[in-house]
């Protein structure tokens, strides 16, 4: 009877049912083959019942979990599989998909990718990617973007966006940093919490991932991250606890191991510190396929195997299932069923797996009015091509161009004008471009021809259309009768030469790029080799600079890049873009005419060369299991040159304005009970127009801590126009002041507020007494 319901509401799983085999010999977890080896020391499982953290349906949660739980009752144990297990890859319309049951009216579960837009979607938006949502330093664009992603998220009926993305960026060449993250824990916690609070508040479950040291590609698999708890708990874990008290209802475990147990097994990440310190009362998903095993996974407290299919060892769905599953074979399902009836899994840890997702799908309350699903990522006939687009695009350019990061600005020479003596601008490199292809030409992103305006891999979403460079800017320049000359041949030194010395500006557009693993692009497996620009970047600069008094180096990148060419005086401006989205050239030409006033900040540290950051890729080992040691351990980023007194070629947090900004009165003082401090400081626009100053107060803590110089606790965007003053205030609490000894501690002692424009430009401190 359920068989007729199921094939019916999915219609197109039922084909993809095809074939599985029936073997009475399939096995589930821990059959060993070479790659299992790999996973090594897996801890011993308990015969008797172990302990976990049930959800505990507290606070904002305790209606769905409720609610959640009544429906859990009504389930067979093997639907409450059903909830914990996807259906396998491409086998339903989404990049995962969680069956319906339709005894509870439960519709099933659609997961998409990613965290800049709908992947695979269409009449979607390809958003500004995470790394540049981090450089606008502006809470209400970061929620706003996070809104219209749930918007569309919504539209086309996705349950479950996976997004966020909050790794840090621990090394410069980190193929995934640009989807996320930054060199900065508490950045990144505010990014990733409004992100979630804006998807989220749209109805759609957003995704904190990946839980957690996913800081490379290279050996994703197969490494070990090793990092000190005290480090864990305060640069790594951060993030994922901002989403979590943001109401995040669903946390993406990831592919690597940590200290040798892989992510999704680690009963310590997973169950303890999620799930008990955290309180995390949301579900628990595998990144795809990593679920390297059935029964530690189960018991460390994953919730929900994606896509659900075992693609390693192979394994086919044991049995004549009671009715078709669609997964090629699968750790989960029956074999989970099978687990508990024999006494391996607790029945409880499967109730509560199965609460946990009902509760998520509840409490974003999915069961009233949510869109069924209306594309698919494979099948482009069966899409109903609803318009998710709306009028996303004005806020996709604003929070474009608030991310676009002026880094230098020699007497003022931008913005672009008449009055300046710019008639002709010249554009260099295929960067400025379209390419000749689009850039959805190569899959998922594996490549480009043109500018480079998103990574590539799972992170990516289509381009509805791409703005380059030289529309954006042609466009602009027309309406003031400026004149525009091209060249995008990248290789063209001689000719990109001439055009330079017949132009008032030279424009030379320049990029690096990196992505996810499971694609190779001109030999970078998602982390990039080296920090040194693309498509001959480096050259043409340095052609153009020698041709040209007023060259402009426009940087798309998905990280710090080498910059040989800094101290070439007649580099007057460099402009940080990022992955900027499709509207591209757009939000460029608003910062270079003027339109926007420049404020978006530089979320990590650029140094003169690979050998001063904090960390690097683990690019080579013979090991089976690779090891990726943490050594740098609190001292990511900036923390790494203010402790080894590095001098950056350009700062953690700094980013030029058109106008200037003077600090004055910093006042930090501590409150009578000694919990809590506040620090005051004016800022004026002492300039001539209107602009926003990014305020940044890092910490110092008394030196017995052993902490950082200084760490990153507040900032603030604030609008100021030309001529007038603000009071910008800072609240610090206990949490501040705390570290992590096996637990929090606050410290007490005398702190320092540092308050300025970069982590490198302070204007102002105040000591205070704790
Ligand atoms: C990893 O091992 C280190 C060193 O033993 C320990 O401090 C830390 O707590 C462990 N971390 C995790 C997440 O297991
Ligand atoms: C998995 O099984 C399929 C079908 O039996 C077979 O073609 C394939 O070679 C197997 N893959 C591995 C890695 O053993
Ligand atoms: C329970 O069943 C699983 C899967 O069939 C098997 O691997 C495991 O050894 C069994 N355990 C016990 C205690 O029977
Ligand atoms: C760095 O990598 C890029 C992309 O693969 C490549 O074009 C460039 O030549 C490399 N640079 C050096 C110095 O090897
Ligand atoms: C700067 O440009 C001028 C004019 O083209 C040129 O003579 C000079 O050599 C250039 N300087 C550098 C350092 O490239
Ligand atoms: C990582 O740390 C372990 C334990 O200290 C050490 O044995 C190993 O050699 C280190 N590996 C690398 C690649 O640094």
């Amino acid at each position: 009877m359920k068989l007729t319901a199921l094939s019916l509401a999915f219609g197109l799983l039922a084909s993809a049912s095809a074939a599985p085999t029936t073997s009475d010999e399939a096995t589930i977890a821990a059959t060993p083959t070479a790659s299992a080896d790999a996973t090594a020391k897996p801890k011993p499982i308990s015969s008797s019942t172990p302990a976990f953290n049930a959800v505990k349906g507290t606070g904002s949660w305790s209606a769905a979990v409720k609610e959640a739980k009544t429906l859990v009752s009504k389930l067979t144990l093997l639907e409450k599989t059903i909830l914990a297990t996807g259906v396998g890859w491409e086998s339903g319309p989404c990049v995962g998909n969680i069956l319906n049951i339709p005894s509870i009216k439960f519709p099933g579960l659609c997961l998409q990718d990613s965290p800049l837009g709908v992947r695979f979607g269409d009449r979607t938006s390809s958003f500004p990617a995470g790394i540049n949502v981090a450089a606008t330093f502006d809470k209400d664009l970061m929620y706003k973007q996070g809104v219209a992603m749930g918007e569309e998220f919504r539209a086309k009926g996705i349950n479950v966006a996976l997004g966020p993305m909050m790794n840090l960026m621990r090394a410069p060449a980190a193929g995934r940093a640009w989807e996320g993250g930054s060199g900065d824990p508490y950045l990144t916690s505010i990014t990733a919490a409004a992100t979630v609070k804006g998807i989220q508040s749209q109805g759609v479950i957003a995704t904190a991932k990946h839980y957690i040291l996913n800081e490379q590609e290279t050996f994703r698999k197969t490494g070990s991250s090793n990092v000190d708890d005290r480090t864990f708990h305060e640069v790594y874990l951060p993030p994922f606890k901002a989403c979590v008290d943001a109401g995040v209802g669903a946390v993406m475990c990831a592919y690597n191991f940590i200290n040798g147990t892989q992510a999704c097994a680690d009963e310590y990440v997973i169950n303890d510190v999620l799930k008990g310190e955290l309180g995390f009362q949301g579900f628990v998903m595998t990144d795809w396929w990593a679920n390297y095993e059935g029964i530690q996974t189960a018991l460390a407290g994953t919730d929900m195997l994606m896509p659900g299919d075992a693609i390693f060892p192979n394994i086919t769905t044991p049995g004549v299932p009671p009715f078709s599953f669609p997964g090629a074979g699968t750790f989960w399902y029956t074999n989970l069923e099978k687990l508990v009836n024999n006494g391996t899994i607790p029945a409880a840890l499967v109730d509560d797996k199965a609460t946990r997702i009902l509760a998520a799908w509840l409490q974003l309350k999915q069961n009233k009015n949510f869109p069924a699903v209306n594309f698919d990522s494979w099948t482009p006939k069966n899409n109903k091509h609803v318009d998710a687009q709306a009028d996303h695009d004005k806020l996709i350019r604003q929070v474009g161009a608030a991310s676009t990061i002026v880094l230098r600005n020699t007497k003022s020479v931008l913005p672009i004008s008449t009055k300046k003596g710019h008639y002709t601008l010249s554009l260099h490199g295929s960067d400025a471009g379209p390419g000749i292809h689009s850039p959805d030409f190569f899959p998922d992103k594996g490549g480009y021809d043109g500018t480079l305006a998103q990574g590539w891999g799972s992170g990516t979403a289509p381009f509805p259309y791409l703005v380059s460079p030289y529309e954006g800017i042609s466009a602009r320049a027309r309406a003031d009768h400026i004149r525009v000359t091209w060249d995008f041949d990248d290789y063209d030194l001689a000719g990109s030469q001439t055009l330079a010395d017949a132009s008032d500006m030279a424009l030379v557009f320049v990029s690096a790029n990196s992505g996810e693993e499971y694609i190779t692009v001109d030999g970078n497996v998602g982390d990039r080799n080296n920090l040194t620009l693309w498509k001959n970047g480096d050259n043409l600069i340095q052609s153009v600079a020698s041709k040209n008094r007023n060259t402009v180096v426009i940087v798309h990148a998905a990280g710090a890049v080498d910059m040989p060419w800094i101290n070439n005086p007649n580099i007057t401006a460099v402009i940080y873009a990022l992955m900027p989205g499709q509207e591209s050239g757009n939000a460029l030409a608003d910062v270079l005419f003027g339109a926007v006033n420049p404020s978006g900040r530089l979320p990590f540290t650029i140094n003169a060369d690979r050998t001063q950051y904090a960390a690097d890729i683990e690019y080579k080992s013979s090991e089976p299991m690779p090891q990726v040691n943490y050594t740098e351990a609190l001292l990511i980023d900036y923390r790494w040159n203010d402790a080894k007194n590095i001098e950056p070629v350009f700062a953690f947090g700094h980013g030029l304005s058109y106008t200037q900004f003077s600090y004055s009165n910093v006042k930090a003082t501590a409150s009578s009970s000694g919990k809590t401090a506040t620090m005051s400081v004016d800022v004026s626009n002492s300039g001539k127009v209107a602009g926003a100053e990014v305020v940044q107060l890092y910490l110092g803590f008394p030196a017995a801590a052993g902490e950082p110089p200084k760490i990153l606790r507040r900032f603030e965007k604030v609008n100021i126009k030309a001529g007038q003053r603000r009071t910008v205030k800072f609240t610090l609490n206990e949490e501040d002041f705390s570290i992590w000894q096996g637990g929090w501690k606050v410290v007490r002692g005398t702190f320092t507020a540092y308050v300025g424009a970069s982590s490198r430009d302070i204007r102002g401190k105040s000591t205070f007494k704790i």
